[in-house]
């Protein structure tokens, strides 16, 4: 399987006429294979019983890469990856003064979590490990102990403002030990990072159809215990959001409550085979170690060099430190990289100048070899002699 993967080498994935888009360097939207986009030449009818198939074997692939065929359910959702995250809160975070969540904080999407439980008038504690540090599930651990109102943790696995990867394993199993509730935040690893829920005993887990699987953007999905879905009946402060609503509808006749996106489901069928025909997660996650690699090493031997250690980084997104030289100005460096075909990702994080470079969706070390190659001209055509950032 992983032979195969080595020799994949997407040539250019789009429609004619359309050469010059550039490959998506970013954590989705992302590049997708030529398949895909084929897929949603069709026009589905949204209660035809060829597509309920689709919808219904969607929902199975999905529980069985994430090891959850036993007591949990997939519940596809409308929109992006945020109004699954605000389902799932909704759904599975407690009311009450005294029923707290724990938001283990390291970027923007868990601190964009809390502000979603603020706004849902759950209480909320945090654990801010700034924009780079993982969280230890020691350190979560001695928040439950000190808190016993806490009921709830939710941790993002691959926090991609960074690229950092989390230490899910470990945390879920203190939490488990502990007795709580675990929400994972999978929207940029899922598919790419091994995470098996039955095993490790997470509850809820979330992810989107833009991500790793690398289908188009339209709708996210979240698989958890079924107990814990029957449970979430009322709990819901919209009724879009409303996940308890959602399954019910689709455990009664196979159809999503509302218009369902047909194109990006269709296209996500279509992406789902070739992840298997990839070898599943293995399989990506070898290609897009290798991507990782290529990208990182060619940058460090230009003079960048990376917000984090490669214990921690994670295949799924790189950040690097901003020149520190005076001609280096990230817009021009931007457009210049845009028009030789890549297009690379601003920096989110709060204190470090930076900017981003995503490894997932359908490129392979060809196309990493060559955003490499173009950062290096763009930087002579800058005039940057170092791209050393300040220290
Ligand atoms: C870890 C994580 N959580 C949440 C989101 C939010 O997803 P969306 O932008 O699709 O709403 C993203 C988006 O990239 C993400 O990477």
């Amino acid at each position: 399987m992983i032979s195969s993967v080595r020799s994949f080498a997407p040539a250019y994935t789009g429609p004619e006429g359309q050469e010059d888009m550039p490959w998506l360097l970013t954590p989705g939207p992302l590049t997708t294979s030529r398949e895909v986009k084929l897929a949603m030449l069709a026009d589905w009818g949204s209660r035809d019983i060829e597509f309920r198939g689709v919808i219904a074997e969607i929902r199975e692939q999905l529980l069985d890469i994430a090891g959850a065929t036993d007591g949990y359910e997939c519940v596809p959702m409308q929109g992006s990856g945020t109004f699954a995250i605000e389902a799932a809160l909704a759904g599975f975070c407690p009311k009450g003064r005294k029923k707290k969540t724990l938001v283990v904080s390291n970027g923007a999407y868990g601190q964009r979590a809390a502000r979603i439980l603020d706004r849902l008038a759950r209480p909320v504690t945090i654990i801010d490990k700034g924009d780079s540090r993982a969280p230890t599930a020691g350190e979560v651990e001695r928040a439950l102990i000190a808190d016993r109102d806490i009921r709830t943790v939710f941790v993002v696995h691959c926090e991609t403002t960074s690229g950092i990867v989390n230490p899910i394993e470990k945390i879920a199993e203190m939490v488990k030990g502990q007795g709580r509730t675990l929400i994972v935040d999978a929207m940029s690893s899922f598919g790419a990072l091994p995470l098996d829920m039955g095993e490790l005993g997470i509850d809820v887990m979330v992810s989107s159809s833009n991500k790793c699987i690398e289908g188009v953007p339209g709708f996210a999905y979240v698989i958890c215990r079924r107990d814990l879905l029957e449970a979430s009946e009322g709990r819901y402060h919209s009724l879009v959001l409303d996940l308890y609503d959602q399954w019910q509808a689709m455990q009664k006749n196979g159809q999503f409550r509302f218009t369902p996106p047909t194109h990006a489901l269709v296209a996500f069928h279509a992406a789902l085979k070739a992840f298997i025909a990839e070898g599943g997660v293995e399989g990506r996650r070898e290609r897009y170690a290798a991507n990782r690699d290529v990208l990182v090493d060619g940058m460090r031997t230009l003079g960048f060099e990376t917000l984090l250690p490669d214990t921690v980084a994670g295949p799924i997104i790189q950040t690097f430190l901003t020149p520190a030289d005076a001609k280096f100005d990230f817009d021009t460096f931007y457009e210049a990289l845009r028009a030789r075909g890549y297009a690379i990702y601003p920096g989110k994080l709060t204190r470090t100048p930076s900017f981003r470079i995503g490894t997932i969706g359908r490129l392979d070390e060809a196309v990493m070899h060559g955003v490499v190659q173009a950062v290096r001209e763009v930087l002579r055509e800058m005039g940057v002699t170092s791209a050393a950032p300040a220290h």
